[in-house]
């Protein structure tokens, strides 16, 4: 670890970081530098990286020195940081559940344009969509649910800090038995078995495989869950699944023969389709 990052300036625990994360293989190391520089230091970003002949004080450099190491080890940011920012929320985020992706928040965003009264998060995680709906969409009672107990706890602990556990019910499973949603929404396991060696060290090393990783095809969790999924929709009911790359034809062609009368895809920011909606009613 060169010696530039635990004292001296921010321009050369800077300088020195994100020359340390480039050649560890870190996709945007000069960006990182500074989200860990700023955590270590109690600053924020934007000024810091403005004061390079500001001094780094022994023990910020310390810390910040031992988060340019973790993150060296391709932990994710936002596992070092133990926060990601969602929609309006920040949640707090460690190993015992997917780091919440930007690409997700088109699930909210559907959300907010169908107005549910009620709404069904399957496989919420961190309680990224379920929270963060519930914050933007107050009217709306909001379930989330999960199959891992880590994840749950992980959630439940969100909603608390939050300040908004009694609007969410977090529940154990997958689709709660003898209640109907006007929207169910998704973001379930999509990646194929053969995918998984491939991802990013960020993924593979830190993220739990049984939160990505769906089977063979990568559309068998969703296949799995949809039926049950459809089962608890109310009279002209909406339901919508994240997808991965490729896959949105598959699952808009499982969700017609459940009986959806119009099925659409939704692109994410990089243009590529990631939601598929499906309603019941005649919308
Ligand atoms: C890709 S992660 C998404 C987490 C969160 N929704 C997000 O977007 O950040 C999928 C989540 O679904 C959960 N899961 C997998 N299979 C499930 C099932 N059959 N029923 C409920 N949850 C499931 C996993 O435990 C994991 O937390």
């Amino acid at each position: 670890m060169p010696s530039a990052i635990t004292a001296g300036r921010v321009r050369e625990a800077l300088e020195a970081a994100t020359e340390a994360l480039a050649a560890a293989g870190v996709e945007t190391p000069r960006l990182d530098a500074e989200l860990l520089l700023a955590e270590a230091t109690g600053r924020d970003r934007a000024p810091l990286a403005a004061e390079p002949e500001a001094g780094v004080v022994p023990d910020a450099g310390r810390r910040f020195s031992e988060m340019v190491r973790r993150r060296i080890r391709r932990e994710p940011v936002a596992y070092i940081l133990g926060r990601k920012g969602f929609r309006r929320i920040e949640l707090a985020v460690d190993r015992r559940a997917l780091v919440p992706r930007p690409e997700t928040e088109l699930l909210v965003e559907i959300a907010l344009e169908l107005e549910p009264r009620t709404a069904l998060d399957i496989g919420t995680g961190s309680g990224a969509v379920a929270l963060a709906l519930a914050d933007e969409l107050p009217t709306c009672r909001v379930t989330a649910t999960d199959t891992s107990k880590q994840a749950l706890t992980l959630a439940r602990e969100n909603a608390e800090r939050l300040g908004i556990n009694g609007r969410v019910r977090l529940e154990p499973g997958t689709v709660p038995e003898g209640r109907s949603f006007d929207l169910v929404l998704a973001n379930l396991p999509y990646v194929r078995d053969d995918e998984w060696e491939g991802l990013a060290p960020e993924i593979t090393r830190y993220e739990p495989r049984e939160a990505l990783v769906a089977g063979a095809e990568g559309i068998e969790v969703i296949a799995t869950v949809a039926p049950a999924a459809v089962a608890a929709l109310a009279p002209a009911g909406s339901l919508a699944f994240e997808v991965g790359a490729g896959q949105a034809g598959a699952v808009a062609e499982l969700m017609l023969d459940l009986g959806f009368r119009q099925v659409e895809g939704r692109q994410d920011l990089a243009g590529v389709p990631r939601v598929v909606l499906g309603r019941m009613g005649s919308g």
